[in-house]
């Protein structure tokens, strides 16, 4: 699909759709087309949002259990409620489609399934492709690493009971979904229930109960932003779908959870901190919300304490992970993660 061939019809439907964030019934996907013109636009802005959730799995010295020297339970990948498939597709070019075996999707589209496989085995011709059969969803063998995107305000219970199960065959699971209020929370409740069971690997910096959940951060949720390519931003045909889509380009509001039944996954802490959403920058001070193993807390680093630190905040793209000199809620100094 090019731009000119663009559905736009179907990208209004799309968008009328995902505007109103609530479960779906069944499948709205209504031709090829629907999902080779969601896969160029919306799909590509959420394979961006994918792209910075890869590079903070990267800093955080995170990999899929075959590149670590682990003895691999499985180099298979499975994107469940695929859409046109570009979660995995991303997943799989970042890491190097020679640390898989296979890929399964699955999506309660049969035309979203056959989207996804055959856009997966075009880019990857020698993975084995295949799409979920009823009696693979109802097994209980291991599938590898499970990836989940923008799906969760789709589910009604019984589809999200699904999704669980699947969970539970998983050696690791990346799941990224929109940075809102109502669904970072909800993904922010699951990461709370499946820290028994696996590692959390990020965005948490410590395995904690989620501080979101602590009393009076209410207002509070996990979220953070991926910077769009900035070419973009000259390009005639993105600009026309950000003003169509009613969509600011330049804001990629995301939250993600990356987890891993191995021990040997986890990171080494040590004292680290996860900034949350955006620093906010006064001629003085800058103001930001951290999260680390005591929770959630408001700093401010002033300007004239690290002048160099403060710049860098203000114009960094690298995840906002952190290792901060701290006098209370004054931030004194720190490096980031990405620099040490
Ligand atoms: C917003 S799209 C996201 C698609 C893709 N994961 C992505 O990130 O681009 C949500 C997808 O979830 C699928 N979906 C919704 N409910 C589902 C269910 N109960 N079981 C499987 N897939 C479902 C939809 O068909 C759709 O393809």
């Amino acid at each position: 699909m090019i731009w000119t061939d663009l559905d736009w019809p179907a990208l209004d439907r799309l968008r009328q759709k995902f505007l109103s964030g609530t479960a779906t019934p069944g499948p709205y996907w209504e031709t090829p087309a629907d999902l080779a013109s969601y896969d160029l636009t919306y799909g590509e802005r959420i394979g961006w949002k994918w792209d910075h959730v890869l590079r903070e799995l990267r800093l955080r010295g995170w990999t899929p259990v075959q590149q670590r020297g682990v003895k691999p339970t499985s180099r298979a990948i499975f994107d469940w409620g695929c859409g046109s498939g570009v979660a995995a597709r991303r997943v799989i070019s970042f890491f190097g489609a020679e640390h898989f075996d296979s890929l399964t999707v699955w999506d309660h589209s049969p035309l979203a399934c056959d989207f996804a496989a055959e856009a997966a085995q075009n880019t990857f011709p020698t993975l084995h492709v295949a799409q979920a059969t009823t009696s693979l969803l109802a097994a209980d063998s291991p599938i590898g690493l499970l990836v989940v995107s923008h799906v969760l305000n789709e589910l009604p219970p019984a589809a999200l009971a699904q999704l669980r199960a699947l969970i539970a065959r998983a050696d690791a699971v990346l799941w990224c979904e929109p940075g809102t209020h109502v669904v970072s929370r909800q993904l922010g409740a699951l990461r709370d229930e499946l820290a028994g069971a696996f590692r959390i690997v990020a965005p948490c910096t410590h395995a904690q109960s989620c501080p979101m959940f602590a009393e009076g951060n209410e207002r509070h949720w996990c979220h953070f932003f991926a910077p769009p390519p900035s070419e973009i931003f000259a390009n005639p045909d993105w600009v026309k779908f950000g003003q169509r889509a009613g969509i600011d380009l330049r804001s990629l509001p995301y939250c993600f959870l990356a987890l891993d039944r191995d021990a040997a996954a986890m990171p080494t802490p040590g004292n680290l901190s996860r900034v949350i959403g955006l620093v906010e920058h006064f001629k003085p001070y800058a103001r930001l919300l951290n999260c680390d193993a005591t929770g959630l807390a408001e700093l401010e680093l002033p300007k004239r304490a690290a002048p160099a630190l403060f710049k860098e905040l203000d114009r960094t793209k690298t995840p906002l992970v952190y290792r901060w000199q701290r006098d209370g809620d004054k931030i004194l100094g720190g490096e980031s993660l990405a620099a040490s």
